[in-house]
């Protein structure tokens, strides 16, 4: 059963801040992989919007803080026909207008159409501008990685921090980093492995992060570097999810199967195949929603993975990237709602103690909190510790 994780989340984020507590903190999602395996590629269709450099070598130079920020949909003028004038906005190779956000983990539901452009746009930390163009906030990453980082392939660990805004998203934040590498190129120093580990590492330790540990298919897995590093910071495999990408670039005749179905490698997570787009793609701008069909029909008519092909690709990951998240939220729940409790017993009595004055005015800060205290009880407590909360699918 589908809850639908933006809403649950911005309700409880929502009432736990106008009561003046803290609020449900989602992990952050950070991607890590050997160099070109296909980090910023995956991290850009669990997005589900065209916005990231991606390319063969050493791309992305600097971490890269992405935050999406939720905002709530205008209440009118949200048909079809506003969505397609958002993406035609956007960048040559924006997604489709009926689907501008299909792999993200925010598919929760409550998407019945569009929204007008100027609701969905990005800003930077370091620029007082916003972006709507997605192609444009590209451009933007690319000038201020040089800008910083220089333009020989050095590599910075000072973050580009982005903020996405858009009634699609989750308040979340995901990472983007610099590929593991071996030997410097370029401007890159000669202990350049040994800094892109600490960097990894540092982002990776937080307890409170999931670790996206994408590894490319055409290579030995026991050559994966991502995993090597999420096995010295999770040993359990407890919050890493394993991402292998470049299915279609295996030899012939061979395939990942034992992989995927967890008998190489144990991840309590799992392994989960995906499909990108090619270099070829990416320069003949193929949309995101056709490189999605092209990687459903690869998997389907696999000899190796048809029968699993309905928990491979993009679209899985972003359910189950979903999923792991709810799992968070529901552990976090009984303590939430003890707190939730213990504040009603207070503002129940503080009423009790002005009489029925309190409910006149609108202003009033009792009346309000107890108001939204109710509305909670009500709408969410409920139903998040029932059956509808059942993330096995
Ligand atoms: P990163 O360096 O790990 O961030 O990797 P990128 O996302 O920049 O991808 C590196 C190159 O590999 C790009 O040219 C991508 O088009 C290509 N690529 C990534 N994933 C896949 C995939 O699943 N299949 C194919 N054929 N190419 C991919
Ligand atoms: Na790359
Ligand atoms: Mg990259």
């Amino acid at each position: 059963m589908d809850v639908d994780l933006i809403k649950v989340v911005n309700k409880l984020q929502e009432t736990f801040s106008s009561i003046g507590g803290e609020t449900v903190d989602l992990p952050q999602c950070v991607v890590v992989g050997a160099q070109s395996s296909g980090k910023s590629s995956v991290l850009e269709t669990i997005v589900g919007r065209d916005f990231l450099p991606r390319g063969n070598g050493i791309v992305t130079r600097r971490p890269l803080v992405l935050q999406l920020v939720h905002v709530p949909a205008p209440a009118s003028n949200a048909g079809p026909a506003s969505a397609s004038s958002s993406s035609a906005s956007s960048s040559s190779s924006s997604p489709s207008p009926a689907d501008p956000f299909g792999s993200s983990i925010n598919s929760g539901g409550g998407r019945g159409g569009g929204t007008p452009a100027y609701t969905e746009y990005g800003e930077f930390l370091h620029l007082d501008k916003r972006f709507t163009d997605f192609g444009e906030i590209r451009r933007e990453i690319e000038n201020e990685t040089f800008r910083v980082a220089g333009q020989n392939k050095g590599v910075s660990k000072l973050p580009i921090h982005l903020k996405i805004y858009s009634p699609h998203v989750l308040n979340l934040t995901l990472v983007d980093l610099p590929g593991l590498t071996k030997i410097p190129v370029g401007d890159q120093p000669s202990d350049i492995e040994r800094q892109i580990h600490g960097l990894v590492s540092s982002y990776i330790s937080k307890p409170n992060c999931i670790i996206i540990a994408v590894s490319p298919a055409n290579v030995d897995l026991a050559n994966s570097d991502s995993l090597k590093l999420a096995r010295a910071i999770d040993p359990q495999g407890r919050r890493t999810i394993g991402v292998l990408t470049k299915l279609d670039l295996m030899d012939n005749g061979t395939h990942a199967l034992d992989i995927l179905t967890g008998r190489v490698y144990p991840l309590k997570l799992g392994f989960i195949g995906v499909v990108n787009r090619s270099q070829q793609d990416i320069n003949g701008n193929v949309s995101m929603l056709a490189a999605r069909k092209a990687e459903e029909d690869f998997f389907r008519s696999h000899v190796a993975y048809r029968n699993i092909a309905h928990r491979c690709g993009t679209k899985y990951l972003a359910k189950t990237l979903n999923q792991v998240l709810m799992a968070h939220i529901r552990d976090k729940l009984p303590d939430m709602k003890a707190r939730l409790n213990t504040l009603m017993g207070q503002t129940q009595q503080e009423l009790a103690s002005f009489g029925d004055t309190a409910f006149l005015g609108h202003q009033h800060r009792g009346s309000l909190v107890l108001k939204l205290m109710t509305q909670f009880a009500r709408d969410f407590v409920a139903s998040i510790d029932g059956k509808t909360f059942d993330i096995s699918t």
